[in-house]
């Protein structure tokens, strides 16, 4: 039997409750298709702050590097928040860990449950064929460019007093936007259709070099793949005016981070979205939403994007393309039969049928022994 070392990342806010339901499911999996999982966890975020003060303590990136996979859950919160640069903030961790495993890919696909069709913000007719996957470049752009704050010498503040200055730089080498096109690229062939590339190039010098390595890779490899050139405003128009028309999108990381929030309400939650980072090490899967602390502790989290997450683990890292079927098929029936968490249920779902993290990580589990062969 084979066994999978997992590094487990809970974090902070709803993380340790929608692990918990990972683990639990994972455990059904591992029962099923004879695997054994084995479990390290280490701190990350707002709980390593705490812990040692650092968002990424060494021995977390000791424990991802040796690791066959990294399962994150969410990170952050109020108790974290400030905008004092010298004071260590949760999403350093995130990032930190991004970087130093070389996650330069992160792959958010959205796909529409049937079931799902009327928590959608849009009408369910705009949600006819839509399948697609977000390609975020991640370790690159607005997120890791140069950035200081400082006071300004020439300008003033209110009232006459030295006033301060701060920038961020969008900051892109060629080799960077060649591995993420050819990311996507490939991505695109499996899927058989088409990669729109989203830019600034009216404005942004980064992106203009974006769009000519795009088109390079795309001339010289790719060829046989429809390349559209959108511009990233535009995107965020096309996304609700006719989502369909996207297969597979690849962009930089700061617009990739917000198209894929809005591209998450296509599937009626946040809490619907997964996500797989992969690059030069150990990969790591997470949940596109963060760690909602208005509602941790409560039991309330909706687990589904997290299992959405454990099934591309399943799929990318430990080639179960069985296990990540059955995953999938499972989540699709509990959904099927009705059951929601509180952020996809809508007016007319009966209360019975409105469940908590714990309960929707049972159901999911249920549904796998019932399909067991
Ligand atoms: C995401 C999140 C993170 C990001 C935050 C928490 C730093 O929004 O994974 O999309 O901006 O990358
Ligand atoms: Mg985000």
């Amino acid at each position: 039997m084979t066994t999978y070392r997992i590094c487990l990342l809970p974090g902070d806010g709803i993380g340790p409750e929608i692990t918990a339901e990972a683990v639990k499911v994972l455990g059904v999996i591992g029962e099923r298709f004879g695997a054994t999982f084995e479990f390290d966890e280490a701190l990350l975020g707002g709980a390593a702050i705490d812990a040692t003060g650092t968002a990424l303590p060494e021995s977390t990136l000791t424990i991802a590097h040796a690791a066959d996979a990294v399962l994150l859950a969410a990170i952050g919160g109020p108790k974290w928040d400030t905008t004092d640069p010298d004071k260590p903030r949760p999403e350093q961790g995130l990032l930190g860990i991004r970087k130093a495993l070389g996650l330069y890919a992160n792959l958010r696909p959205v796909r529409i449950f049937d079931a799902l069709k009327d928590a959608s913000s849009l009408k369910p007719e705009y949600l006819e064929g839509v399948d697609m996957l977000i390609v975020r470049e991640l370790t690159g752009g607005l997120y890791f460019g140069a950035r200081a704050r400082e006071r300004d010498v020439e300008g003033a503040g209110t009232g006459g007093a030295p006033g301060q200055r701060a920038y961020d730089t969008m900051d892109y080498r060629e080799f960077e936007i060649e591995r993420i096109a050819r990311v996507a690229f490939d991505a695109a062939r499996t899927r058989g259709r088409k990669v729109h590339s989203v830019d600034k190039a009216n404005v942004l010098e980064s992106s203009r070099l974006w769009r000519e390595v795009v088109h390079r890779i795309h001339e010289a490899e790719y060829s046989d793949v429809e390349l559209v050139d959108q511009l990233v405003d535009n995107s965020a128009m096309q996304l609700v005016r006719n989502p369909a028309q996207f297969d597979v999108m690849v962009t930089e990381n700061m617009f990739g981070d917000i198209l894929s929030d809005e591209a998450s309400m296509l599937t009626g939650s946040l809490g619907m979205l997964a996500s797989a980072s992969l690059g030069d090490g150990t990969a790591l899967y997470e949940p596109s939403h963060g760690s909602a602390p208005d509602i941790a502790g409560q039991g309330l989290a909706n687990p589904l994007a997290m299992l959405l997450s454990v099934e591309l683990m399943l799929r990318y890292s430990f080639s179960m393309h069985d296990a990540a079927d059955a995953l999938a098929a499972a989540i699709e029936s509990v959904l099927a039969d009705g059951w929601r968490t509180r952020d996809i249920s809508e007016a007319a779902t009966p209360l019975e049928l409105t469940v908590g993290t714990v309960a929707m990580g049972d159901l999911v589990c249920e549904k796998l022994g019932e399909t067991r062969r």
